[in-house]
């Protein structure tokens, strides 16, 4: 699909990007459209022109299936952390939909891309990272415009991921994104929906001049 075929204005896509948990309809994203998403998320801006980034496609229902298990031991000890109000709260909130959507897309960071002196991250170590998951948004609103869903797991042990999918240190899982075509998206985020947590007016955002300004 062309740009002029799919006319989604960014701030459509902004506005109308959900986290997809529930919504998965079980069909596979096509290739020649995964491909489209996963070229914007390397067109992402990154420190030092580094593209610290690779992309991890997992399709193997087994693969699927472990990580899974692994994921929803992790909301159990999650929910048990929670106290009373908040279990009840969290209860009902999905996390994932990592075998419904049938294809994670496990995006990693490389500290080491572009040796020792990367440009602009010097002072800021951290912007290696930043740069990486700008990656991801990219991917995310590239998917919306494509009306394909995405939802982030971070219900992980790092350790357990790598092992996983055979991804070497220094190199980073830093996110599961669960992709796939929907039969909706939300209006309203789940966390809001679901009374756990809504957004903020902006204007509690915007400060003037001095922090708290
Ligand atoms: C770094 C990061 C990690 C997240 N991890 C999870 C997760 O493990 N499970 C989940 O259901 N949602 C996860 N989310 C999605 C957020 O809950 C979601 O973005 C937020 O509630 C706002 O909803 P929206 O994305 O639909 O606007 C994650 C989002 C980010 C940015």
């Amino acid at each position: 699909m062309s740009d002029t075929e799919n006319p989604m204005s960014v701030y459509t896509a902004i506005r109308s990007r959900r986290d997809v948990r529930a919504e998965f309809t079980g069909q596979i994203v096509e290739d020649d459209v995964l491909h489209r998403i996963l070229d914007a998320a390397h067109h992402a801006p990154s420190v030092g022109n580094t593209q610290p980034w690779d992309f991890v496609i997992v399709r193997s229902p087994e693969t699927l299936a472990e990580f899974g298990k692994h994921v929803a031991d992790e909301r159990v000890a999650f929910a048990e952390s929670l106290p009373a109000d908040r279990r009840e709260t969290f209860d009902p909130i999905r996390i994932e939909g990592i075998e419904t959507s049938g294809t994670g897309i496990v995006v990693t960071y490389d500290p080491e891309r572009g040796g020792q002196h990367v440009l602009g991250r010097a002072t800021v170590d951290e912007t290696g990272i930043f740069s990486a998951v700008l990656a991801v948004q990219n991917l995310w609103l590239a998917a919306i415009s494509e009306r394909i869903g995405v939802g982030w797991v971070s219900f992980y042990q790092e350790q357990f991921l790598s092992e996983l999918l055979g991804i070497p240190a220094p190199v980073r899982p830093i996110a599961w994104l669960c992709v796939g075509p929907v039969s909706e998206f939300q209006t309203v985020p789940d966390l809001e929906r679901f009374g756990w947590r809504p957004r903020r007016p902006l204007s509690q955002a915007i400060h003037r001049e001095k922090f708290g300004g």
